[in-house]
């Protein structure tokens, strides 16, 4: 039986019972160099509960077939359970159809989507594609990509010294060449939270499309597309204690009806011949081949699992955690929080001052304790910043405050050890 329950999950005092959900993550007993693991590389890749990996096993026992190619009862189950999945995907983020949802292999595969559906199609000579200075590179290689194939140009929107974009400028580099906007809801290096509604609106204002990078906001917040108004938004199954090589795009119908389809191969085609080939309908157009039906259904699962505790409990008892680390590590002398924005989530990423990130790493390692070093996937980031690389912690609901406060006693530690 499945611990997650609202009722299950909740002390008496209404917080989270931490304890209890840790039940359901059997990496979470796990000793690392003697000490109990502390797992703090949720960003880079979380942990499945117990119920994804059985969700999974049981498909993969007792009703694994191809989907949509056959009329047998293992096909037809494979397929019910698939689609089931994105019904559960749609929910999930408030999507107004189960078309709006397509299976990728993961954020990336999703940003790669759009830059060749819709990038290659509709973006030409002269166009400019407005990206934030947080992004991730799967959300500036891409448009790279692609602007050096049609002669188009990217344009920056700046951060300040607290890791937030600066919306005056933002406003500004919106003109009538603009083709499309790609922006981070949550930066994965600084956890900055981008005001992604207002972004959205002043973008529609001038009649962009906006691509919102979802990968880190989906596992720490409630995200409702709808509410957002975004064209398209992608995130990954991974970071969202669902399995690996499995994502999402979402995108509104009208853009992935008009968009052209990325890959070619089966299941994406209403007919072929050697001359012409008609397209499947979407979201098919855009899943060619045999799609990770086991991964999408582990993924339905890792939904029913968050939803069980409830997105605003997780939120909060986040809020919480990183509110705690903030805290204690700045009053720790010689270490800098790199990205202070006012609103953040879920992680926090420092410097100490004297240690190069890739030490402080390998001397937590040796208390057990799990951070991402280096640049994350962000290099222009950590240029802004004019640093190479930063220690980055990252909170998922499973984490305590005993773990923060061994993270800090940890970092304690490597500044004894450096003198
Ligand atoms: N994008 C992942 C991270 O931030 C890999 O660590």
């Amino acid at each position: 039986m499945n611990a997650v329950h609202g009722v299950l999950t909740t002390r008496r005092d209404g917080a989270l019972d931490v304890e209890r959900i840790r039940g359901d993550f059997p990496v979470l007993r796990l000793r690392v160099n003697g000490k109990p693991l502390v797992f703090l590389d949720n960003a880079a890749s979380s942990q499945m509960p117990q119920a994804v990996m059985d969700r999974w096993l049981k498909y993969q026992t007792t009703q694994h077939a191809n989907i949509h190619r056959a009329v047998h009862y293992l096909s037809e189950t494979a397929t019910a359970e698939y689609e089931g999945a994105r019904r559960k995907l749609q929910a999930f983020i408030n999507a107004r159809d189960e078309r709006e949802v397509v299976f990728t292999s993961g954020t990336t595969d999703a940003i790669n989507l759009v830059a060749h559906g819709y990038g290659r199609k509709f973006i030409g000579p002269g166009d400019e594609i407005v990206l934030t200075h947080l992004e991730h590179h799967s959300n500036i290689v891409p448009w790279q990509m692609l602007a050096q194939e049609k002669g188009a140009a990217i344009r920056v929107v700046p951060i300040n010294d607290r890791g937030e974009v600066l919306l005056e400028e933002y406003r500004k580099l919106l003109n009538p060449h603009t083709k499309l906007v790609g922006l981070t809801h949550v930066s994965n290096a600084l956890g900055t939270v981008n005001p992604v509604r207002e972004m959205i609106a002043a973008a529609h204002e001038k009649g962009v499309p906006v691509l919102v990078d979802g990968a880190q906001a989906v596992p720490h917040m409630k995200v409702d597309v709808q509410d957002l108004d975004c064209d398209f938004y992608a995130f990954s199954g991974h970071k969202m204690f669902g399995p690996t090589g499995i994502g999402v795009l979402y995108g509104k119908m009208g853009w992935l009806e008009k968009m052209q389809p990325f890959k070619g191969g089966g299941d994406m085609i209403l007919s072929v011949t050697f001359e012409k080939t008609t397209y499947n309908t979407v979201p098919y157009k855009f899943e060619a081949g045999t799609p990770p039906i086991a991964a999408a259904i582990g993924l339905g699962a890792a939904v029913d699992y968050v939803n069980g505790i409830g997105m605003d409990r997780i939120h909060a008892h986040e809020t919480d955690l990183l509110d705690h680390a903030t805290q204690e590590v700045n009053r720790l002398a010689g270490v800098r929080i790199i990205g202070m924005a006012e609103k953040k989530a879920a992680v926090l990423s420092f410097v100490v001052d004297g240690v190069h990130p890739h030490d402080v790493g390998t001397l937590l390692n040796e208390e057990g304790i799990a951070v991402r070093t280096g640049h994350h996937c962000a290099q222009p980031v950590m240029q802004r910043f004019g640093i190479p690389a930063t220690s980055r912690a990252s909170f998922a609901f499973y984490n305590t405050m005993a773990e923060v406060d061994a993270l800090v006693a940890g970092i304690r530690k490597v500044q004894k050890l450096f003198g």
